[in-house]
């Protein structure tokens, strides 16, 4: 029997733990529409760290929401913003970064424990976090981008592998995650994309990653803001179920393979670049998938780790067996 006293407990034990003050080394991923207060806050209370993804808030929904966290949990928890580089021009060039602005405003503003870059380098941002005794933490998909946020001074990388849901890079985790701990140490980093269960945790730890950051797994929870039919269908589809297509946000964007997608395929050249094509198709698509339910014509970002996921379960039970599992994987691994 393992007890807290055992290695297997106290190697589970990470310093990104210690770094974001949570009990166990998982963390939400910011997803956007899906990851919101309810969703934060029973993460927090599980003992890993909530994120709420920015996008879809307007700043004073994302304040609420920050509050909303506060009220539920005095536990640490993230905001993710996507700081997108924006090549583009135009009205919606311009109200993206306007929304982005509005989102790092309130998210400094209210101090919340942790800023999250998904997408793109906060650049000053993140000593202005540091400032105010936030931590940051950000997304990458290659070892350029990560050694980049480690020379901003971002606390945690969070390299993610092509197997991720939502906007996604071309390198597998597996060389993703060890590739990006070598060229950062010692910078942590949290490893994302494929990862579902206490084996994926352990594999992570493996690689040389301090902890995960999960989004697909928590989709298929009650507290996901989310329609019931988006939720059956990542439990439904197998690991062959997604795709990855620029048609949703004008960047490439892992999603449920459906209509929508199809829909796409052979006319890419009418795809237009990020953020107009957002504008132009994805915010439409998005709400009717994930809200409206109409998950086949709709745009519903999703993961590989799909095929690993067959129940939908409390996001509480979500963490517990995965570090209980994990403990066991590791229990076994060293007899
Ligand atoms: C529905 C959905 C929405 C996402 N939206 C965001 C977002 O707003 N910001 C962000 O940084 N990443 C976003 N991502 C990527 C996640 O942060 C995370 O890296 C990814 O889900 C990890 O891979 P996994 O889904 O295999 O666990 C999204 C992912 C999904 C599935």
């Amino acid at each position: 029997m393992l007890t807290n006293a055992m290695p297997a407990r106290l190697s589970l034990h990470t310093p990104l733990c210690d770094l974001l003050g949570i009990r166990y080394p998982i963390c939400q991923a910011g997803m956007g529409f899906v990851a919101r207060a309810d969703l934060a806050a029973a993460v927090c209370e599980a003992g890993g760290l909530g994120v709420i993804a920015a996008v879809y808030h307007t700043p004073d929904q994302l304040r609420k929401a920050i509050r909303q966290v506060r009220d539920a949990t005095d536990k640490p928890f993230g905001v993710d913003i996507l700081f997108a580089a924006v090549r583009s021009t135009g009205k919606e060039a311009e109200q993206f970064s306007d929304d982005v602005g509005g989102w790092v405003e309130v998210t400094l503003e209210e101090r919340a424990p942790v800023l999250i870059a998904g997408l793109g380098n906060p650049g000053p941002v993140t000593a202005e976090a540091h400032r105010r005794g936030m931590k940051v933490m950000a997304l990458c998909g290659n070892v350029k981008q990560a050694k980049d946020h480690a020379a901003n001074g971002v606390d945690v990388v969070i390299a993610q592998g092509h197997e991720a849901g939502g906007h996604t890079g071309r390198v597998a985790g597996l060389v993703l995650i060890p590739a990006v701990v070598d060229a950062v140490s010692p910078t942590l980093v949290a490893a994302a994309g494929g990862i579902a269960d206490g084996r994926g945790l352990v594999a992570a730890l493996a690689l040389g990653a301090a902890g995960v950051w999960m989004g697909t797994r928590f989709i298929a929870t009650p507290e996901a803001y989310s329609h019931q039919n988006y939720k059956d269908r990542i439990v439904q589809i197998d690991e062959e179920g997604t795709v990855v297509t620029r048609a949703a946000t004008g960047k490439p964007c892992r999603l449920i393979r459906n209509a929508f997608t199809k829909s796409w395929e052979g006319r890419e050249h009418e795809i237009q670049p990020f953020p107009a094509q957002i504008y132009a198709v994805g915010r439409e698509a998005t709400i009717r998938a994930r809200e409206l339910g109409d998950v086949e014509h709709g745009s519903a970002a999703c993961g590989q780790s799909a095929g690993l996921i067959h129940v939908i379960k409390p996001a509480r039970q979500v963490v517990e067996e995965i570090m209980a599992e994990a403990e066991a994987v590791l229990a076994r691994l060293t007899g």
